[in-house]
């Protein structure tokens, strides 16, 4: 088989594999998937228009199903979150209210349906992977098939980005491009999505601190320094959009040990923005230390999970470190 039919076929059982994370249709109950997610490099700045590199984790999702109920009203069950309750004992600004709420009056839904609704996640809470744009995405989509309400990914992540300003003040718009689209992203607020190639797969370890990401606040502490003296923070997000810039060509051209330095230098910036923290400071130093050729931080900061670029034999050498250097939970994915 030549390489460029080997290559569509890989693409064609790329797309169908895509296809069927996202929905799972029956006659009376409607399914939809959503993954994590983790940002490889320019969170913060990306707040502030400059570029950052964003990949899927699909080693944890969310996933919704919808089914047609006999008794009056919408029962939600989340046993992740020991959520079990009708829609209206919910206040309507709760994060699956506001999808529910919002999506009928979009969709001009009228009377309600009567429906039970489950969603169960492997994606830990407030982790920095994406747990609440793909809770999002998951029943937004399941629920607009549900109801026959045609929406494309541009439109799911158009209206997951407006859930997200509700609940989390002034996010960028990465966490639910990346989880709609499920693909690695070049983002790039305001701006048409952009995906990038992966010229040579590589392997990131993923470390939990165990300590809640409190993303909103962190985005608001960034916004305050930048007020500030915005022409100091204007210039240090400018030095990270170069460092998403070469990243995204390192990756392009397959550079693969180049982004390991680029990494620490995105840590380090991360660092002067005051969102690192001493635990996630900590497993970046053991990661780099136990032979991973770079490592930062990822998402809001303060908490939530920190990044390792790996040689794939060394990840279980990497991943026993970290562990053992007080990291909760561990996930290693390959970004490809
Ligand atoms: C959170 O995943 C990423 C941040 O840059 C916030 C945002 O972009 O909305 C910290």
């Amino acid at each position: 088989m030549g390489i460029d039919r080997a290559g569509s076929l890989l693409s064609l059982v790329e797309q169908i594999g895509r296809e069927a994370f996202r929905r799972n249709n029956s006659a009376n109950m409607t399914s939809a998937s959503a993954p994590g997610k983790i940002i490889l490099f320019g969170e913060h700045a990306v707040v502030y228009g400059r570029p950052a590199l964003a990949v899927p984790v699909t080693q944890v999702h969310v996933d919704v199903e919808i089914s047609d109920n006999d008794s009056a009203g919408i029962w939600l069950s989340a046993p992740d979150v020991d959520l079990h309750a009708e829609l209206n004992m919910l206040p309507s600004d709760h994060p699956i209210a506001s999808v529910i709420h919002n999506l009928f009056f979009l969709s001009r839904v009228s009377p309600f349906p009567n429906l039970n609704v489950k969603i169960s996640s492997t994606i830990p809470v407030a982790s920095g992977l994406g747990s609440g744009a793909a809770v999002t995405v998951a029943l937004t989509r399941a629920l607009s098939e549900h109801i026959n309400y045609a929406m494309t990914d541009e439109q799911v992540s158009a209206f997951a980005y407006e859930i997200e300003k509700l609940h989390h003040g002034t996010p960028s718009g990465i966490d639910n491009t990346v989880v709609t689209y499920a693909k690695p992203v070049y983002f790039v607020k305001g701006q048409p999505i952009e995906t990038f190639k992966v010229r040579q797969p590589f392997t990131i370890v993923v470390a939990d601190t165990g300590i809640s990401a409190p993303t909103k606040e962190s985005v608001g502490d960034v916004r305050k320094l930048w007020e500030t003296d915005k022409a100091k923070w204007e210039n240090m997000f400018d030095e990270v959009a170069d460092i998403s810039f070469s990243a995204r060509h390192v990756i392009r051209e397959g550079w693969i040990k180049m982004l390991g330095a680029l990494m620490d230098e995105n840590h380090a910036y991360l660092q002067e923005m005051t969102v690192s923290s001493p635990e996630l400071d900590n497993l970046v130093s053991v990661a780099r230390k136990a032979g991973a050729l770079g490592a930062k931080m990822s998402g809001g900061g303060r908490g939530g999970n920190m990044i390792a670029l790996v040689e794939e034999e060394t990840a279980p050498v990497i991943a026993e470190a970290l562990m053992s250097a007080g990291a909760k939970r561990i996930i290693t994915t390959q970004v490809s």
